[in-house]
C-alpha cells in the first residue's frame, strides 16, 4: 500500500483549503514552491494545524551549509518530508541528512519526471544517457548520504525497489490515468502500476485539483494504492 499524497499546486491557500475541505480522507499533502512563496510558512503551520502531514517540496540545490539550514528551518516547522537535488553532491546531501535527523524524512530527487532522455541528455550536455542508469546512480548517492529514500518517475520505481531494498522511501510523482491530461509530465503511470512496482508515495496534482469531484477521484485513488506491493 502506499500513501496518497496532493500537491497543492494552487496560488492561494484559501483555495487548498476550500479542496481540502472535500478530501476529508485525505493523510498528505505537499507545499512546493507556488504556494510557499505566496503564503509562506504559515501555511504549512496552517495545514498541520488540521492534523496533516505536509511534504514540503522545495527541491533544494544549494551549498551544503545553506541546504542543511533550509532542512533545520523545515524540521523545526514540523514538516515530515522534504526534497533536495541528489545532484547537489554528496557533501550537499551529508549536510542536509545530519540536519533532518529522525524526524524529518528527506528524499532526494533524482531525475525530474518531466525529461526525457533527450532533453536530460542536452542538459548535462552529452550526446545521449540512460535514464535509469542515471537515476540508479543519483539514488545510490542519495542513500549513501543518509537521506530516508528517493523521488522517482513510475518508469524506474521497479529497478530502484530491487536496488535500495525494501526500507527506504519511494516518492513517485507522475501519477495519470488512462483518460488524464499529461501536462508537462513525460515519465507516467497509474497508481496501481506506481504502487505494484514498490513505490510507498505517490504525488497527485493536477488530476485531483482539475477533477469535477475529487473526493470521487481520491476514493478511487486510495483503492488503487491499496494493492499489494510485490
Ligand atoms: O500535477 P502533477 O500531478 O503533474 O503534479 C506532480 C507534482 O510532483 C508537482 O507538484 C511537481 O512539482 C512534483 N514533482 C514532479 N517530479 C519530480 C518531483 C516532484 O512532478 N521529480
Amino acid at each position: 500500500m502506499a500513501e496518497l499524497v496532493l500537491a497543492l499546486d494552487v496560488p492561494r491557500a484559501t483555495e487548498a483549503f476550500a479542496l481540502l475541505d472535500r478530501l476529508p480522507a485525505l493523510r498528505w499533502v505537499k507545499v512546493g514552491p507556488i504556494l510557499m512563496t505566496r503564503e509562506g510558512p504559515t501555511v504549512v503551520r496552517d495545514l498541520i494545524d488540521r492534523g496533516l502531514k505536509v511534504f514540503l517540496d522545495l527541491k533544494w540545490h544549494d551549498i551544503p551549509n545553506t541546504v542543511s539550514g533550509a532542512v533545520t528551518a523545515a524540521r523545526e516547522l514540523g514538516v515530515g518530508m522534504a526534497t533536495v537535488h541528489a545532484l547537489g553532491g554528496g557533501r550537499m546531501l551529508e549536510a542536509a541528512a545530519a540536519a533532518a535527523g529522525e524526524d524529518l524524512a528527506l528524499v532526494g530527487v533524482t531525475v525530474l519526471t518531466s525529461h526525457d532522455p533527450s532533453s536530460y541528455a542536452q542538459t548535462l550536455g552529452r550526446s545521449g544517457v540512460d535514464l535509469n542508469a542515471e537515476v540508479a546512480r543519483l539514488a545510490g548517492m542519495a542513500m549513501d548520504a543518509g537521506l530516508r529514500g528517493v523521488v522517482c518517475s513510475p518508469g524506474e520505481v521497479s529497478l530502484l525497489r530491487k536496488r535500495l531494498g525494501t526500507s527506504p522511501y519511494i516518492v513517485v510523482p507522475g501519477i495519470r490515468r488512462g483518460a488524464d491530461a499529461l501536462g508537462d509530465q513525460v515519465r507516467v503511470a497509474s497508481a496501481e502500476d506506481a504502487t505494484r512496482n514498490g513505490a510507498t508515495h505517490l504525488v497527485i496534482g493536477r488530476p485531483l485539483l482539475q477533477a469535477a469531484d475529487p473526493g470521487a477521484l481520491l476514493e478511487d485513488l486510495m483503492k488503487e494504492s491499496r494493492c499489494a506491493a510485490p
